[in-house]
């Protein structure tokens, strides 16, 4: 629940909730369940159908953009179309993360999975997406303001080119998601899967560039069949295990999450973003007013401590990872870094093969500094920047349900 996280099943927060008041309340309520939806609404998953007949070049090229990851799924692009065969991509900074993101390095990267998906679609209509970042001169600093002094932080002009081959990668785009639960411990991935993953994350050869070769990005990966060894692969849980417990025993971090929660199909419906939980206990108890997204719970308290059990038992389950460092960390980095992840992620996808960041030790707030420099010392021990960092394998059995996370839709993301 808190950050982008694992999700918590039903038992953990009947726990949270937990009195015997509680209980009672939802037994004596055990009839208003049934209406209680546990599925995802059809309307807040629609976008994974496809753009259809859309007849429009742009938007069909941005109905499969606005399929790619982002942090806590808060989507925060803005399109501009005024211009004829072009695109601007804005960042919509309504939707940033200042207590767990608060130089923005994530929202820049997940500006970058955005793009790189609408390039991928641009090609696969024998369109060559020109790609120019920050073309009204690059932030460093926090994303200044949406309205007449925003800056793009992408110009994209399309160019037809007949000699353009489809992107396999295309392919994947509706099948990509992010698996949150339980990976199968006796599945080692497999070198196929290594191989096209590190490839994908490399500048495509030849004169059109998938990704600009600026960003120096190194590939790197720990797993039964690749450098690792166990010790090495305990040492990785442990400083995701502890950055997590941090973020959600941080109040102003956990409220960030908080209120990010869509519980429930109507508000999964309305929002079309953030966290869904759509377990019916909690919806049920979400609406008697038992689930109270107002204010942290304390450390000790089971909402917290039942998260960071399923959170360990996900780690437990996973035996592989892979990172990615930048040497530098400019705004084009972050963003072709961001770029490159949703390469490796669809790369992944054609493989069958999971993944799931786990940005928590990555984040830059005072609280969590000692798990970035332990990550960055053991990553990066040559003073780079880990972009990502993310657990891999295949989906294991049990733990909450990993389907598609809701859009919001083309038309949301159009800037009036
Ligand atoms: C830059 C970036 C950081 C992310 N960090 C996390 C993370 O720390 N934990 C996590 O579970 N998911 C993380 N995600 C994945 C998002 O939660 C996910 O993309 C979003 O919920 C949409 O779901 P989907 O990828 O299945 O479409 C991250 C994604 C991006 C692009």
């Amino acid at each position: 629940m808190s950050h982008d996280s694992p999700g918590a099943p039903r038992r953990q927060f009947i726990r949270i909730l937990g009195g015997g008041a509680v209980f009672a309340a939802t037994a004596a309520m055990a009839g208003t369940l049934a209406g209680c939806s546990s599925e995802m609404p059809a309307d807040a998953v629609a976008p994974w159908s496809g753009p259809g007949n859309e007849p429009d070049l742009r938007r069909w090229i941005l109905a499969h953009a606005i399929l790619a990851p982002h942090s806590h799924n808060l989507q925060s692009w803005l399109v501009d179309l005024s211009q004829p065969g072009e695109m601007r991509l804005f960042c919509d900074t309504t939707r940033l993360l200042p207590q767990t993101d608060p130089f923005n390095r994530q929202i820049m990267m997940s500006q970058g999975t955005f793009l790189e998906l609408l390039v991928l679609a641009a090609r696969q209509r024998g369109q060559r997406a020109e790609v120019t970042l920050f073309p009204d001169g690059v932030f460093e600093g926090p994303v200044p303001e949406a309205g007449p002094k925003a800056r793009a932080v992408a110009r994209v002009r399309l160019v037809a080119d007949a000699t353009l081959a489809p992107d396999p990668l295309f392919q994947q785009i509706f099948k990509r998601h992010t698996h949150k639960g339980l990976y199968d411990p006796a599945r080692e991935v497999s070198d196929a899967a290594w191989t096209a993953m590190a490839e994908a994350a490399q500048p495509a050869a030849g004169g059109d560039a998938l990704l600009p070769p600026t960003t120096g990005l190194r590939f790197g990966r720990l797993g039964p069949s690749g450098t690792g060894d166990a010790a090495a692969l305990e040492r990785q849980r442990e400083i995701a295990r502890e950055a997590w417990r941090i973020e959600l025993t941080t109040p102003r971090t956990m409220l960030e999450s908080l209120k990010l929660v869509r519980l429930g199909a109507r508000e999964i419906s309305q929002h079309r973003d953030g966290i869904s939980l759509t377990d019916p206990m909690l919806v049920l108890l979400g609406r008697v007013g038992l689930f109270d997204r107002s204010k942290a719970p304390a450390a000790d308290d089971p909402a917290i401590t039942g998260q960071i059990k399923d959170f360990n038992a996900n780690l437990a389950s996973t035996h592989a990872f892979l990172w990615m460092t930048t040497p530098g960390n400019d705004r084009a980095t972050q963003v072709n870094a961001g770029r490159a992840y949703a390469r490796v992620q669809l790369a992944a996808t054609a493989h069958g093969v999971v993944m799931q960041p786990l940005q928590q030790a990555l984040q830059e707030y005072t609280e969590v500094a000692p798990l970035y420099r332990a990550i960055h010392q053991l990553l990066a021990p040559q003073g780079e920047t880990v972009q990502m960092w993310a657990r891999v394998g295949y989906a294991g059995g049990g733990g909450r349900h990993d389907g598609q996370a809701p859009r919001r839709g083309v038309d949301a993301i159009i800037r009036a």
